[in-house]
């Protein structure tokens, strides 16, 4: 009971840091976090998808699913939600990761990285956003097939959580770092913007 408490009031606080750590290119999306989008915006804003959708549900399996220990012979050992109700949050969150990684593969016309309304300095190193809007029209197979991956290990995590398969948990929570990493280094900093 306690452990479940302790666990969700921290989500917003590694939000920053695992963003720097992990999936993200620089200290911007902190700043623009919580930013909410304005009337006149765009039909789908992909910022916004990237932190009220991607990034959320992906914390609540970054925290509720960890590595408690690795034997000798490799074998990992995870510890995962200790409740019905975080069982139940969890595969909430999983399926909206599976839902917007839906989203991101059929992305309406006119979409927009963030809303052009909004002032936004690009950070050294990332694309500005109108070239990553041009960067993902021209390679929109590349964008589908980045998005087929998110989607598909949104999908195993979510029949794992059915089943509560603490082992497939762990190695997806493990690994799904990768999966964002190698879209970003496409899309939103590719070496190219590093100049
Ligand atoms: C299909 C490609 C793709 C995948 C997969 C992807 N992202 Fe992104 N993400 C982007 C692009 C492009 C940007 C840069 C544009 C932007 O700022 O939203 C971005 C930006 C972000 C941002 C910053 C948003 C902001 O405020 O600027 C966060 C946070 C983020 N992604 C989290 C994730 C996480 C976590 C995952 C994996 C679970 C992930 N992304 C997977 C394409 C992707």
């Amino acid at each position: 009971m306690n452990t479940r408490q302790q666990k969700y009031p921290v989500l917003s606080s590694i939000l920053a840091a695992a963003v720097l750590a992990g999936c993200g290119g620089g200290t911007e999306a902190a700043d623009t976090a919580a930013t909410p989008a304005a009337a006149a915006s765009p039909a789908y804003i992909l910022a916004d998808a990237m932190n009220d959708g991607v990034m959320n549900a992906s914390n609540v399996l970054w925290e509720s699913v960890l590595l408690e220990d690795i034997a000798a012979d490799g074998t990992e050992t995870y510890s995962g939600p200790t409740s019905d109700e975080g069982w139940n949050t969890l595969r909430d969150a999983m399926q909206s990761l599976l839902d917007v990684s839906t989203q991101l593969k059929q992305m309406p016309a006119g979409w927009q990285v963030r809303d052009p309304s909004l002032e936004y300095e690009v950070p050294p190193g990332e694309l500005a956003p109108a070239a990553i809007v041009e960067l993902v029209n021209s390679q929109s197979g590349v964008w589908s097939a980045f998005s087929d991956v998110l989607r598909g290990t949104a999908e195993r995590a979510l029949q794992a959580t059915q089943t509560r398969d603490l082992n497939t948990l762990g190695e997806i929570s493990n690994s799904l770092d990768a999966v964002c990493e190698s879209c970003h280094m496409q899309f939103w900093y590719p070496p190219s913007a590093a100049q």
